[in-house]
């Protein structure tokens, strides 16, 4: 396996959805240092502080849950890579995404529309709209999944099922792919600390530290993914494991062990 310097050499510049936080904003950081000179372009609703020396980073502020400001942001990114940007290989991560607990439709039926819009919209409409572009200059397509996407998942249900849209249809535009100088590759992280548990309804903390990983070790385990050409990586061996074992049983079963864990945090909810 390469150094990760050695495997971002490939790439100029990185297209990142929400990297105002959390994993995209590790994403940016951890590359951003390994890579001087790497130009990034980030989409979100909140301008990323990141805190990596001469750093090429310019933010398009996009609301990606708004069809409008999407297009419209997603022509700019376009044309800024055309004109401004160095030429060259692209990587981009379809990364903004939140979840929701609660007993269906809850927290709300417009919070539940607005996850649909950014998980899963937005991430088949923004490659899209740039893979014209990645399939002139060369690249890999990055989308978040989760480990939320191996099994039905009562009371983060909506959740669940948008991450079972990104798994799937990642592995199929991969398959679609294949020849054309694109490679797609689907990210499904467990528990990371991150700000996803609080905007999800969850107490920091509901999930054991046993369990969770760090954003660094998700960066790290998505590059090395990246050098080895594989279309998904699941970040961790505890994650690895449950994954497997869980994708062997029958749907129905494991809807029902998912319900009886995921049921556990109810005590945790956090009421806003
Ligand atoms: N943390 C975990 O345990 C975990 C596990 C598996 C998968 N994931 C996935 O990892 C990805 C990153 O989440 P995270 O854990 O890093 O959580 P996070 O810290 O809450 O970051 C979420 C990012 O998504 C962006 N976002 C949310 N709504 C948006 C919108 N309407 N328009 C544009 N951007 C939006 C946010 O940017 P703004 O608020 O600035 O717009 C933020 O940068 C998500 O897809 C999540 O589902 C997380």
């Amino acid at each position: 396996m390469p150094p990760l310097n050695e495997v971002l050499k490939d790439f100029t510049t990185v297209v990142v959805t929400g990297g105002s936080s959390g994993i995209g904003k590790s994403f940016i950081e951890q590359t951003g240092a390994l890579r001087p000179g790497l130009q990034f372009c980030n989409l979100s609703r909140r301008s990323p502080v990141i805190n990596v020396r001469e750093l090429k980073l310019r933010h398009f502020p996009c609301d990606l849950a708004q069809t409008s400001s999407l297009a419209a942001t997603a022509k700019a990114v376009e044309e800024f890579l055309e004109s401004e940007a160095p030429t060259g290989r692209i990587l981009l991560l379809n990364n903004s995404g939140f979840g929701a607990y609660g007993h269906f439709p809850e927290p709300d039926i417009s919070a539940l529309t607005e996850m649909i819009d950014v998980n899963v919209r937005a991430v088949v409409e923004l490659t899209a709209r740039l893979l014209p572009l990645l399939k002139r200059r060369g690249g890999v397509i990055v989308n978040v999944a989760s480990t939320a996407a191996f099994q039905p998942t009562a009371y983060m249900g909506t959740y669940g099922a948008t991450k079972a849209f990104v798994l799937n249809w990642s592995l199929a535009l991969n398959e679609e792919l294949r020849g054309s100088g694109v490679r797609a590759l689907a990210l499904c992280p467990g528990p990371t600390a991150t700000e996803f548990f609080l905007r999800a309804g969850l107490q920091q903390g509901s999930v054991p530290d046993a369990f969770g990983m760090t954003c660094e070790d998700v960066v790290e385990a998505t590059i090395r993914a990246i050098a080895s050409g594989r279309s998904q990586v699941v970040p961790g061996w505890k994650n690895k494991v449950s994954t497997f074992l869980v994708s062997k049983l029958p749907k129905p079963v494991a809807a029902r062990l998912a319900a009886m864990v995921l049921a556990q945090f109810r005590l945790k909810k956090v009421t806003r």
